[in-house]
């Protein structure tokens, strides 16, 4: 069974490092204002097998913000579900926040996980380091 709940930036910092950058320092997965962000982890038993990492800022309308950073699920838990879970997790968190939409730098080998969701590519293709992205939204008002 998978159970998801909060937990604490620095919980976050071993799958970050782990399926999204192991070939960095450990602190290169460290994001300034993580202390301001809401993280969620899905836990298989006692062991922390996913996380997310929600920030909500207000724009210059006024309006709230959403983007979610940092999605890992560890390899051996992957295609079972448990991304799903987080991302309508993170999706109702969004909601409940108010924010008007939810959006993320989206890697282009998830980019179709993603558009399950309802997101879509606002942005031309970009890189980090090697990696593409482009950004990706959903309105959520
Ligand atoms: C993207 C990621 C977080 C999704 O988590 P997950 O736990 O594997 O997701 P789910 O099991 O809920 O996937 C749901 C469905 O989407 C599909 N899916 C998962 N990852 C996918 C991907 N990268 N591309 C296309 N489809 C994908 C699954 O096959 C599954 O399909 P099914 O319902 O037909 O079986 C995970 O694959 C991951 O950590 N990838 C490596 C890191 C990464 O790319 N993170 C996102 C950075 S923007």
């Amino acid at each position: 069974m998978i159970i998801i709940r909060p937990v604490t930036p620095e919980q976050t910092y071993p799958l970050r490092h782990a399926v999204l950058w192991p070939d960095k320092p450990l602190d290169y997965v460290k994001i300034e204002h993580d202390n301001d962000g809401y993280h969620v982890g899905a836990f298989s038993n006692d062991d922390l097998v996913a996380v997310i990492s929600l920030f909500v800022d207000v724009d210059t309308s006024g309006q709230s913000v959403a983007r979610f950073r940092k999605f890992a699920t560890h390899p051996d838990y992957q295609r079972r579900g448990i991304g799903t879970q987080l991302m309508h997790h993170i999706i109702g968190e969004a909601r409940r926040r108010h924010a008007v939409s939810l959006w993320c730098d989206a890697r282009l080998d998830a980019a179709d996980f993603y558009r399950r969701f309802g997101m879509e590519p606002v942005s031309e293709v970009f890189y980090k380091g090697s990696v593409p992205y482009a950004k990706f939204s959903l309105t959520l008002a």
